[in-house]
């Protein structure tokens, strides 16, 4: 920190995105941010290496630090930050895109190396161990390639639950989203992050996959994102993904 006594409030504020400084006084005044917990006062000094900051109840990243990317992974593309066997990584795609990044990232949870689309990378290590962990079960929607035709009857066993090799495992959503001539594209939301997981519930119900595609994670899309890039996560995305980790089960914290 560049000032010993902190930063003012509305400077910070405003600095993060929330309009001019005088209308950060504003929302401050209105009794609508709390540091710490704490609804804060006009004239109010923060440390931002670690003050919690919510505006409106949404949490506001405050740090400059704090880097928060999605990528569109494209296949072939290896969900780790190093390989001893000299395979690309998304460290590689980073490093091309981004090279005067010098920050150390975490990717939340993985993609297998045949599977395409969103991944998120950050240096918040707290929040990508949020988002990981077992018990959180953020939801997650893909796209999957699988021959046709779907039964009517796979929606309602993969909603009831299949059991697999490590145990039951089901989908919170599952629909046909076309079908052309011997192959369909179907969409499967699930809480679940096992390894390979919706290839295992796929082939359980007899639609093995040939291609994978993740297209959300909570409140992200991939959206029309070329694959190989990387974008920002926008401010709105940021506080959902923050109010999604706060409400965690106490053991993912
Ligand atoms: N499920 C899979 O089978 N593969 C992935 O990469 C992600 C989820």
């Amino acid at each position: 920190m560049t000032e010993p006594d902190g930063v003012r409030l509305q400077k910070v504020l405003a600095a993060a995105g929330l309009g001019s400084r005088r209308a950060c006084e504003e929302l401050i005044a209105g009794g609508r941010v709390r540091v710490d917990g704490t609804v804060a006062v006009l004239g109010a000094r923060v440390d931002i290496a670690t003050a919690v900051i919510h505006v409106d109840g949404d949490r506001v990243i405050v740090r400059n630090d704090l880097v928060y990317l999605a990528l569109n992974k494209p296949s072939g593309v290896l969900s780790a930050m190093s390989d001893d066997r000299g395979r690309r990584t998304i460290t590689d795609l980073v490093a091309e895109q981004l090279p005067d990044l010098d920050q150390r990232l975490f990717h939340v949870g993985r993609l297998d190396v045949d599977t395409e689309g969103l991944l998120l990378l950050t240096n918040d290590g707290e929040l990508a161990h949020r988002l990981t962990h077992p018990s959180f079960g953020v939801l997650k929607t893909y796209l999957a390639t699988v021959p046709a035709p779907v039964g009517k009857d796979v929606a309602r066993r993969l909603r009831a639950g299949v059991e697999l090799a490590d145990g039951p495992a089901r989908a919170d959503g599952f629909r046909v989203v076309q079908t052309q001539g011997e192959h369909a594209i179907v969409e499967i939301t699930l809480h679940e992050g096992r390894k390979h997981i919706v290839r295992r519930l796929l082939a359980e119900v007899g639609h093995p996959v040939a291609r994978l595609v993740r297209t959300t994670i909570g409140p992200v899309r991939l959206g029309g994102q070329r694959p190989g890039t990387l974008r920002p996560l926008s401010r709105g995305e940021l506080a959902e993904l923050h109010r999604l980790a706060e409400s965690a089960p106490a053991d993912a914290r």
